[in-house]
């Protein structure tokens, strides 16, 4: 009798343990299945993520384009400025190169050449064409263009390296620049070579308030500021350029 109750305690015991078996089974099934839909709900997050950050890759440089063909447009309705900026694209890029430069690098400064002026855009075509000296306070909102230029491409987070030469490429390397007074090595390295391409070309274009000057004097020009006004490595790079002696900006 009691070897009876005892095989029937046992076959309980297996019973109960085969159930505990089987719950425990299609827990980890469920477990499973959760894990699988978690893992297919994350890589689809992921996909989202990765093409939201192609198309916010794709809009930047859509947006870039149209700076860039703003500012083309904006010069170009003045023929003092027209073809300003690529010029200075142009030289900055060749000084970038002679001056060691990764690509990346010199991608980004010819985009600031192109972009340097953008700014201008606020100031009133009476001012931009003035064929006298400025008052002071047209000389308020010239020297905010550099401000305004940053501004402007500062929504591409890909340009930031471009929006600081924009922002610095009046900086002079005595300190008596605009827009912060930067002095030497404190003015980013591509404004500084921004500031010698862009003097060089102004000096050799007509201004309606001047004539343009023989590029030799204006080279001579550009190598008295050196140290003073302009990165004195820089300027040396400018001067070694290959120009058969004199560098033509229109060329
Ligand atoms: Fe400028």
């Amino acid at each position: 009798m009691a070897g009876e109750v005892e095989i029937s305690q046992v076959l309980l015991y297996a019973r109960d343990l085969k159930s505990q078996y089987e719950r425990s089974r299609a827990r980890e099934r469920q477990l499973a299945l959760a894990y699988r839909r978690l893992r297919a709900a994350y890589q689809q997050s992921l996909r989202y993520a990765l093409d939201l950050r192609d198309v916010h890759g794709r809009l930047q440089r859509a947006f870039l384009q149209s700076l860039l063909g703003l500012a083309n447009a904006l010069e170009a309705r003045d023929p003092y400025t027209r073809g300003h900026s690529e010029r200075v694209a142009r030289l900055a890029q060749r000084l970038a190169l002679r001056l060691g430069c990764s690509a990346d690098e010199r991608r980004v400064i010819t985009q600031a050449g192109l972009l340097h002026d953008l700014g201008k855009i606020g100031i009133p075509e009476a001012v931009l064409g003035k064929a006298g000296p400025l008052s002071e306070e047209e000389w308020v909102l010239m020297r905010e263009h550099p401000v305004v230029g940053a501004r402007i491409v500062s929504p591409l987070e890909f340009f930031s390296e471009g929006a600081l030469i924009i922002r610095h490429h009046h900086e002079r390397q005595d300190g008596s620049g605009y827009p912060a007074g930067l002095s030497g090595e404190a003015i980013p390295f591509g404004a500084r070579i921004m500031a010698v391409a862009d003097v060089y070309d102004a000096m050799t274009s007509d201004r309606p308030y001047r004539k343009r000057l023989a590029c030799e004097e204006a080279r001579r020009q550009v190598e008295g500021w050196a140290d003073r006004l302009l990165d004195a490595r820089i300027v040396s790079a400018f001067l070694g350029l290959p120009a058969d002696g004199c560098f033509d900006p229109t060329v």
